[in-house]
């Protein structure tokens, strides 16, 4: 064979091995013999969404672990938020991606909700100091653009580094994003968020170690597609009862949901 026969027969090798003989190679958040149940953005209903406060409140109430988004501001500050804008939550005004983090010192959030009680913006190293080192943390990062990846890879740098004690697990809705974890550290544990199923096909190529999707999107053909590759499967956001149990019963490996009091099984975190 010619040497450039040779050398596409080795890419196709090489590319086919990586579409189809992949595995999930993520070693920061362990595989839990239990399904966990995550407080989404905290527990928002009891305190403003993606505080310090309404983790807490999430875990006490019954939650395994936490789902944090977040977002960086121009000076590179990781701020625990699921809004860039400013307006939708808080008492400041502008985007937290174009403040520095010194404006935000003093912007409260959770003034749009008349039963809660406002409180400061939290980093998420602020907040990773705070809980305990055994809660599992899912942080999700937001990117306003496709190729927005500084974010992604500012987290992977945390978690590289060995600032974060939690077992972690990094997701997104941007595939770009969930790659660029990866470069950064491909121990790293991550996950691909789905809201629609055409994005699928995105699996095969950034190796996740779990998928979240929407709930609506969840059957049993799904759950066996992640669970045949080893990927763990986490589904947003679910809030009755009913829905958990099903989606346990179903084998699903967690849920995020607004209200972790509802839990169908009594117990607390156990890993
Ligand atoms: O991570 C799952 C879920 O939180 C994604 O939706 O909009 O609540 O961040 P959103
Ligand atoms: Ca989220």
């Amino acid at each position: 064979m010619s040497p450039f026969w040779t050398l596409v027969l080795l890419v196709v090798l090489v590319l086919g091995k990586f579409r189809f003989l992949w595995k999930p190679g993520g070693q920061t958040f362990p595989f839990f013999r239990r399904p966990l149940v995550f407080g989404h953005r905290g527990s928002p209903r009891y305190a403003p969404e993606n505080t310090l406060e309404a983790y807490r409140a999430a875990l006490e109430r019954g939650a395994d672990g936490v789902e944090i988004d977040v977002i960086a501001t121009r000076d590179g500050e990781i701020i625990c938020s699921h809004n860039f804008d400013l307006e939708r939550e808080t008492d400041g005004s502008g985007f937290i991606d174009e403040s520095l983090y010194a404006d935000l010192l003093p912007v409260k959030t959770g003034v749009t909700r008349p039963h809660l009680v406002p409180t400061g913006l939290n980093t998420l190293k602020e907040v990773l100091a705070a809980l305990p080192a055994n809660v599992p943390v899912n942080i999700e990062v937001k990117s306003w653009r496709m190729l927005d990846l500084q974010t992604g890879m500012r987290v992977a740098r945390l978690i590289r580094r060995g600032q974060v004690r939690q077992p972690v697990l990094v997701s997104s809705f941007n595939p770009l994003v969930v790659a660029g974890v990866k470069l950064v550290d491909r121990n790293i544990s991550t996950g691909l968020i789905l809201e629609e199923l055409k994005w699928l096909w995105t699996v095969h190529w950034i190796h996740p170690d779990a998928l979240h999707p929407t709930a609506e999107l969840v059957t049993p053909e799904l759950i066996r597609f992640a669970h045949d590759r080893g990927v763990r499967l986490h589904v947003w956001t679910v809030n009755t009862r009913p829905a958990m149990k099903r989606l346990l019963e179903w084998g699903v490996d967690g849920i995020f949901t607004d209200v972790p009091d509802l839990r169908p099984d009594s117990s607390s975190h156990a890993a």
